[in-house]
């Protein structure tokens, strides 16, 4: 069964701008798929379409064997706490400690009561900390997220959606505002978590080496329509000239060099 269908999907705002138009496409479970495409062609308005962010305007859109295109408040919850989401601007809380942010990751499954007052189980606990320690974090866990550089943050963001047990992980543009080194970790993180724990990943990314590189399949977006869908090693310069209308080979070289990697 497939983790994640579009069917027939189309999001239009305001009456006006077409995002999305009569987006297909399904996920299997344990897939890396990065979605590439210019500034404006409808990335975001995807991804937040699955963990309804933004609600589609047609089309139907199921997950985990649900169709979730309508649902609302308690399975609406649910399927927020199935679905991590990680951030260009990874979206901390900057005054609370790395711990109490990763625990926040926690809160889709409590009252909102037992939330409110921090009240966290010894277990998850445990998990946050055995968590953080994984992703290289062992030393930070007490310190303020204010004090702790961009690659750090978005390592405590991917922390987060962790602990809640996600099946499927979204994350939009998460190293657009990171050098090649801190981007470096952060896509070789989600790799290992992807294989690791067996969680799907869907990226948003700007950059197309890095899709490339790391993906195992890589949708192409050009104004809100999918202009490919295939393996990385399937996209060639035209199909690239397609998606971004412009010189491939400028894209290419544009793009920083310097994450370097592999699956
Ligand atoms: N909340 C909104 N209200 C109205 N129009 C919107 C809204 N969000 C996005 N749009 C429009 O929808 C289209 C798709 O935007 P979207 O943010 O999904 O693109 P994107 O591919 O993520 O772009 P970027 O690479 O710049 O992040 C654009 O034309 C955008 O202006
Ligand atoms: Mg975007």
């Amino acid at each position: 069964m497939p983790i994640l269908e579009f069917k027939n999907v189309s999001k239009i705002y305001d009456n006006v701008t077409k995002a999305l138009e009569d987006i297909n496409f399904t996920v299997e479970e344990g897939e890396f798929i990065s979605i590439i495409g210019p500034s404006g062609a409808g990335k975001s308005t995807l991804l937040r379409c699955i963990n309804r962010l933004i609600d589609a305007s047609q089309g139907e859109i199921i997950f985990d064997g649900q169709d979730i295109t309508h649902v609302k408040g308690k399975e609406l919850r649910s399927i927020r706490t199935k679905t991590g989401m990680i951030f260009q601007h990874y979206n901390l809380v900057d005054r609370l400690s790395v711990i109490e942010n990763v625990l926040h990751g926690t809160l889709g499954k409590k009252s909102t009561i037992s939330g409110m007052f921090g009240h966290y189980t010894e277990d998850e606990k445990t998990r946050a900390f055995k968590i953080l320690k994984e992703l290289g974090l062992g030393e930070f866990v007490y310190k303020r997220c204010d004090e702790l550089s961009g690659g750090q943050k978005q390592r405590v963001g991917i922390a987060r959606a962790i602990m809640q047990q996600p099946k499927l992980i979204l994350c939009d543009e998460p190293i657009a505002s990171l050098d090649p080194k801190a981007s470096k970790v952060i896509m070789d993180q989600l790799v290992s978590i992807n294989k690791n724990k067996k969680i799907t990943c869907i990226v948003n990314l700007h950059q197309v080496d890095v899709a490339l590189r790391y993906s195992t399949r890589i949708i192409g977006v050009a104004s809100g329509k999918i202009v490919y869908d295939g393996l990385p090693e399937n996209l060639n310069q035209e199909t690239i000239h397609k998606i971004y209308q412009s010189n491939a080979n400028d894209l290419i070289t544009d793009v920083s060099g310097g994450v370097h990697g592999e699956r």
